[in-house]
């Protein structure tokens, strides 16, 4: 069990909470920046009127999702760890692949939809993992989640005026 008092999570006999803590910044991390590289492309390649709302909505969010990039990269050095090579890189975001053809918009919402979610849920679990062990973390991580619920809430709103249009 983890204490925090003393110099908490800085604490030698906190080192293995510090090590599971790394962990889940480190996927945090990788997460941020294939969003970045998924955004950047999405917000680039979409066709069509309906397009230009997502593809400037996707554009305002790349800085901010790079800013949540090195957070979590500067957490990691703040607790001993190293911040990772790029070889380390291993892409997970299927559902933020191009669409077949660039005006389905729909595609692209929902590849957005899920990214935002897979953070919601990361970023629960080092809340949870860092509880009562780890107050800075767990502060930082709250604020980001913040941002991804406010993300996956817009682009909720989005693919609900769509999918009325559909059915009109
Ligand atoms: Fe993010
Ligand atoms: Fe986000």
């Amino acid at each position: 069990m983890a204490t925090t008092t003393g110099l908490g999570i800085l604490s030698p006999e906190n080192a293995e909470k510090r090590t599971e803590i790394l962990e889940l910044l480190e996927q945090a991390y990788w997460m941020e920046i294939e969003t970045v590289m998924s955004y950047v492309a999405n917000s680039i390649n979409p066709d069509g009127v309906r397009a230009q709302e997502i593809r400037e909505s996707l554009e305002e969010d790349i800085q901010e999702e790079l800013g949540h990039a090195q957070q979590f990269a500067t957490r990691i050095k703040e607790l001993y760890g190293v911040v990772p090579g790029s070889k380390d890189f291993a892409a997970e975001q299927d559902a933020l692949q191009p669409p077949e053809h660039q005006t389905d918009v729909v595609h692209v919402i929902k590849g957005v939809i899920e990214a935002e979610t897979g953070a919601i849920e990361h970023y629960n679990r080092i809340i949870e993992a860092a509880n009562e062990a780890d107050w800075v973390t767990q502060d930082m991580t709250i604020g980001i989640l913040h941002d991804e619920e406010r993300h996956r809430r817009l682009f909720e709103g989005y693919l609900r005026e769509l999918e009325a249009d559909r059915v009109a």
